[in-house]
């Protein structure tokens, strides 16, 4: 078992581990608190049973939400409030997140303003929450303007997570999770979750829980030290965190989430590292490295076919249009690249340097109007 500390006012722990063990430190952090269980239909039917028996075993009070991106809404916000009053919640109550991020974002946004605010325990079932989504504190829903703009940091009292969880996750939902897992490799930071591919990779692919203890627990470890150190992304150091997501965000607005966020951000990879090589901030090898990793883990460099990628007809100027729009709630047009100073902030960079990054990404000048 692995345990991370995130050092956020007030600090919690990250626990990994594969295995019933794993969840029985959920009932150390609920104590004797009354508690509600928040998931979705397919992670309490197949590992409800664990959760029971972590929780100390008699009947868990559980509220499900439904599925997908559609449910990070205010309704469902609203819905879990409303439950969480109906059955008596207490202000010291405890809302257990039983899920991937939908669960996680809903359940932790609902214990962030229920009763101005209920503790919640994450306790995380895709691999893209356990590296990323669970650890340090974002919660949010979206609105028909667009996704997560209305959240609230909200930091957990604890994260529990067992790996053998993601036995059953579909394979797309992994491939998502390995995308982020790809950018914490490829970070300046990320020589220890490199050096677990590199010797684990057949493993890794089999998602076998005890190799994916250790790489769950070294990508925790960057994302805690980042989250400790610009707990609220006042800073910009959780800004790095966005590496590979500028361009990630904007292929999965113009494709219209047709593929899953772990391939939008694994070519998101791939255009950084060419804009950065664009830019002479890193050189060939860079480049190569970033698309070995992504192959070895099955994950698209190019946007390549179009059937594949969902990318129809979409060409550099949409890509760049979405980007811009995205502007207006940052202030620049801004990516995040590596260079030697390690990943930084690079604003507005030339519109050269773009199209050179959008060609190696297979993305043609303009939409072919399909
Ligand atoms: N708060 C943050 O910091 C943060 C960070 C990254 C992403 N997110 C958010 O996370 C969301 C995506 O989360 P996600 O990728 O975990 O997807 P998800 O929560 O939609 O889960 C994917 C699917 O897998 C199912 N599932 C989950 N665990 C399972 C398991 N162990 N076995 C079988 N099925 C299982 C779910 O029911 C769901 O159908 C997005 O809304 C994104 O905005 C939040």
């Amino acid at each position: 078992m692995r345990r991370v500390n995130v050092a956020v006012p007030p600090p919690y722990d990250v626990t990994i581990g594969a295995g019933a063990g794993a969840l029985a430190e959920l009932s150390r952090v609920v104590g004797d608190r009354a508690n509600v269980v928040v998931s979705q239909a397919a992670v309490f039917g197949a590992h409800g049973a664990a959760l029971k028996a972590a929780l100390g075993g008699s009947e868990p009070w559980v509220e499900l939400v439904a599925d997908g991106e559609d449910a990070k809404s205010f309704a469902t916000v609203e819905g879990l409030c409303r439950t969480f009053a109906d059955g008596g919640l207490p202000r010291g109550g405890v809302v257990v997140a039983f899920g991937g991020g939908v669960v996680g974002d809903t359940a932790g946004f609902a214990a962030a303003v229920y009763h101005r605010g209920v503790a919640v325990v994450q306790v995380p079932t895709t691999l893209l929450a356990q590296v990323d989504a669970a650890v340090g504190g974002k919660t949010a829903v979206n609105l028909p303007e667009g996704k997560n703009l209305v959240g609230a940091f909200h930091q957990p009292l604890g994260v529990v997570v067992d790996t053998s969880t993601l036995s059953t996750l579909p394979d797309a939902e992994y491939r998502s999770g390995l995308g982020e897992v790809a950018k914490y490799s490829l970070m300046p930071q990320g020589a220890a979750v490199a050096a677990v591919l590199d010797a684990d990779l057949a493993r890794v692919l089999a998602r076998d829980p005890a190799t994916l203890e250790g790489l769950v627990a070294e990508c925790v470890e960057i994302k805690a030290a980042v989250v400790g150190a610009d707990p609220e992304e006042r800073t910009g150091a959780r800004a790095t965190l966005n590496f590979g997501h500028t361009f990630g965000h904007a292929l999965e607005t113009v494709a219209g989430y047709t593929h899953s966020h772990g391939e939008a951000v694994a070519v998101g990879l791939v255009f950084a590292t060419h804009l950065a090589r664009s830019l002479d901030r890193v050189d060939d090898a860079a480049v190569a490295r970033t698309e070995d990793v992504l192959t070895s883990l099955g994950l698209p460099i190019s946007v390549g076919q179009p059937e594949e990628i969902g990318l129809s007809g979409v060409g550099a100027s949409e890509l760049l249009d979405v980007m811009h729009r995205d502007k207006k709630a940052s202030g620049g047009l801004t990516f995040v690249l590596p260079g030697p100073a390690g990943l930084e902030s690079v604003d507005d960079p030339p519109a050269s340097a773009l199209e050179a990054a959008m060609r190696a990404v297979g993305v043609p000048a303009s939409g072919g109007g399909g």
